[in-house]
């Protein structure tokens, strides 16, 4: 564990002195502990849990409910971590209803509130930012819009798309956002969106060269039904613990040797 809490400021350092920022997601306090022992560096309660802990198929279903409640639990599991949480589906269809939705989760433990989407959701960052709130923008794959796309697929492939999500990265840097998560992005896209913004990037299934690293416990562990996504790897082959296991990954992240190239999308 580490000896001082980990700050938005500590996470931009990192990105400046190349140090790669560590991500796991955790729906319950004691992962929580597990993952802060293992020195995480950012916990996220992701919207996920209603996949991998309520058996759903989707994330749409996952209520403001859910993400406090979860959110409570890990919380109360962390130290010096830093604890994220999704705004679940149709969480801030408003202004009005982001800044609501957005006090709750953040008097549930968030210390910073993830978002799927650029385009209508640029006010909402604009405005969350104006009152203190901190934002992790979601581009390339929002799963929470699942049944649009027809299915989970890399997004930004073609350069018409590629083109607009860097473009949206910025407008949502300058609208206020503090993070950004790239889902299923192409390693060159999401290396040049990485390049072209001062704010950390995170990436899952979007190549090595993203300033830090996110994965679903689940998909770590080995435990997803079904088959695995190409972006995660078992961490728990070779393992004699599910503690040696996370401290497997944030080792292979620290070092950028996760992800390989296996696990990413050209
Ligand atoms: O909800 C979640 O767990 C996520 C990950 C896919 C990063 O957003």
């Amino acid at each position: 564990m580490r000896a001082s809490p980990i700050t938005l400021n500590r996470l931009r350092q990192m990105k400046e002195q190349g140090d790669k920022i560590v991500c796991l997601t955790a729906y319950d306090v004691s992962f929580a502990r597990v993952l802060e022992q293992a020195g995480v560096d950012v916990i996220l309660v992701g919207d996920t849990l209603g996949m991998v802990i309520q058996g759903h198929k989707t994330t749409v279903p996952v209520t403001m409910e859910d993400m406090m409640y979860h959110s409570q639990a890990v919380s109360r599991g962390m130290e010096n971590a830093l604890l994220m949480v999704d705004m679940p589906f149709m969480g801030c269809p408003t202004v009005d209803l982001a800044l609501v939705n957005a006090t709750r989760l953040m008097q549930a433990g968030a210390q910073v509130i993830k978002l799927e989407g650029s385009g209508v959701q640029l006010e909402i960052v604009t405005e969350l930012a104006r009152r203190s709130i901190p934002v992790c923008a979601h581009l390339g794959l929002q799963p929470q819009s699942v049944h649009k796309l027809g299915g989970y697929r890399v997004q930004g492939r073609d350069s018409a798309a590629a083109k607009a999500m860097l473009e949206s990265a910025m407008a949502l840097e300058k609208a206020g956002a503090d993070l950004l998560l790239l889902e299923c992005v192409p390693v060159e896209l999401a290396s040049e969106i990485t390049e072209s913004v001062a704010i950390p990037v995170i990436g899952i299934g979007a190549g090595v060269n993203c300033d830090g690293q996110v994965l679903v416990l689940q998909d770590l562990l080995g435990i997803t039904p079904g088959k695995a996504p190409r972006f995660s790897k078992d961490f728990m082959h070779g393992a004699d613990s599910i503690a040696d296991a996370i401290g497997r990954y944030v080792a292979d992240v620290r070092a950028g040797t996760f992800p390989g190239p296996e696990h990413a999308f050209s």
